[in-house]
């Protein structure tokens, strides 16, 4: 079974047909998606998602070029949902320094304190991160590495479309146990750094992700996003590891079972 680790189906972009696409991917051999929270709006709607569907599952969280809506409202809104059992993880939350929407210091306190409800609530965490390379290595590791609040739990996070240097990857999957979440990025010819990430990275730490709709593999760049394109991904990735589409889909599957205690 394939499972599609980060997706948006709570998206205006799939208000036409969000329930026939839905209903559709399990012939697609897509067995459970996690739908992944960004803006204080998608947080009801989640969660919806999330008990409306039983292979829908949800994470919460605001996105850092959201994190200017994160009022204590809005963060007893994100704890109070984590106590729904269709509710893996804290998410997506991190650094965004490309769109740079809100101040770094608000960033980074928005990052630590959904990070640290997630520690506590004993959940994984999905994190974006964007040209913020430096800042998110040293918050991840202040909380999840050695004497780190974090430390001991046995399922950390993912980096949601990873898109940093080798080293760090290094440090992220082998150092931190944190694992890597490839998406149609790996697709494109010119993300030579990636492929080389991906070949380096053992497959017990990648897991599978469309972020749709957003970042289309090829041959449908640019194009609404769905998880009915993850075979594309699954063959790319099996190219630059040497192995077959079915080895990806057994392990990624593993995988994403482990870290976000899938029943
Ligand atoms: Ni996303």
């Amino acid at each position: 079974m394939i499972i599609d680790t980060h997706v948006h189906y709570d998206d205006d972009a799939f208000d036409e047909d969000r329930e026939a696409l839905l209903l559709s991917l399990a012939n697609a051999g897509i067995g459970a998606v996690i739908d992944i929270g960004s803006t204080r709006e998608s947080l009801p709607k989640v969660l919806a998602l999330a008990r409306k569907y039983p292979f829908v599952y949800g994470a919460m969280g605001l996105h850092p070029d959201e994190v200017g809506d994160l009022t204590d409202e809005t963060f007893a809104e994100i704890a109070n949902a984590l106590a729904d059992p269709k509710i893996l993880a804290v998410g997506e939350i991190g650094l965004d320094y490309y769109w740079n929407k809100e101040a770094k210091d608000v960033q980074m306190s928005a990052f630590r304190r959904q990070a640290l409800l997630a520690i506590e609530r004993g959940l994984p965490i999905v994190i974006h991160s964007r040209e913020a390379a430096k800042d998110t290595l040293d918050i991840v590791r202040e909380l999840y590495g050695p004497g780190g609040p974090g430390e001991k739990l046995a399922q950390k996070g993912v980096m949601h479309c990873y898109s940093y240097a080798m080293e760090d990857a290094r440090i992220y999957t082998r150092k931190l146990g944190f694992y890597l979440g490839i998406g149609g990025v790996v697709t494109f010819k010119n993300a030579k750094k990636l492929k080389e990430v991906v070949a380096d990275t053992p497959l017990e730490y990648l897991l599978l992700e469309t972020d749709c709709p957003y970042l289309a593999p090829v041959p449908y760049r640019g194009k609404r996003n769905s998880s009915q394109n993850l075979p594309y991904i699954i063959e790319e990735i099996a190219a630059l590891k040497g192995c077959t589409p079915k080895e990806v889909e057994e392990a990624t599957e593993a995988n994403a079972r482990r870290l976000f205690k899938l029943p």
